[in-house]
């Protein structure tokens, strides 16, 4: 994967701890790990899928966004912050770097931290075939469902067949999420360009301007993990 835009996480997550500094947030605080159980995070684990529910957000920058969102949260009538407006995040790695685990895991963090917090997850590809007009269903107003919510997680951005019309879709998601500045997680196996070429100039530019770019980079983990379950099992 070639990325011409790419910025080093040190990079980012340098800006963010300067950020959290500057706001008078320690940035080494743990936001997830040492929390209590969370009642909110309890209930969200349902809906979370099987293969991330014990997700860590463990990279450096992932962590600093959490603790970002965190601390820009509106308190609600009950004391606890409630998610406002922020940055966006993309993810971007090759096949099995981590990028749904640390999605998930940004979302268990924020719940873990007591953030008021309402989140939906899609995949692109699953997002095209359920709006995808057909009789008794109301893509519409799903659309309008998931562009609203104050965290949304697309997951595979630009893994689905590209046409016109999810052209159309995904700016028109992604637009309302730019404009609004509604914080919203990102994943894509694509660098910049494929993107680009994948969705289109318009997306490309807005999701430039919101997000973050984090980079995974390393081995496919998957692979990484059976050779290690193979190496156990052989001894
Ligand atoms: N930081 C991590 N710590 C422990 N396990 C991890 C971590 N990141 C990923 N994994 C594990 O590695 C595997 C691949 O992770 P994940 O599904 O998030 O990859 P991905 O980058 O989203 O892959 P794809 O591009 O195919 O969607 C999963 O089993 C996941 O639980
Ligand atoms: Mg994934």
């Amino acid at each position: 994967m070639r990325d011409v835009d790419a910025q080093p996480v040190g990079g980012i997550a340098r800006r963010l701890t300067g950020i959290l500094k500057s706001r008078g947030i320690d940035p080494d605080a743990p936001v997830a790990d040492d929390a209590e159980p969370s009642p909110a995070l309890e209930a969200a684990q349902a809906r979370i899928p099987a293969r991330y529910q014990d997700a860590v957000a463990d990279h450096p920058a992932v962590d600093a966004w959490v603790s970002e969102v965190a601390a820009a949260g509106r308190r609600g009538p009950d004391g606890s912050p409630g998610i406002a407006q922020g940055r966006s995040l993309l993810i971007v790695g090759t096949t099995g770097t981590g990028k749904t685990h640390q999605a998930y895991g940004a979302v268990r963090s924020l719940l873990s931290a007591g953030v008021r917090l309402r989140w939906k997850a899609i995949t692109a590809a699953d997002l095209y075939a359920e709006l995808r007009p057909r009789q008794g269903c109301d893509g519409e107003r799903e659309l309008q469902d998931l562009a609203r919510c104050p965290l949304l997680i697309i997951d595979d951005l630009g893994a689905a067949k590209a046409s016109e019309w999810t052209e159309e879709i995904t700016m028109r998601l992604i637009d309302r999420r730019y404009t609004q500045m509604l914080p919203t997680l990102v994943t894509t196996n694509l660098g910049m360009s494929d993107l680009r070429a994948h969705i289109g100039d318009r997306v490309a530019s807005r999701l430039t301007e919101m997000t973050d770019k984090v980079i995974l980079d390393g081995p496919d983990r998957r692979r990484a993990l059976a050779a290690e379950r193979r190496r156990l099992t052989a001894v």
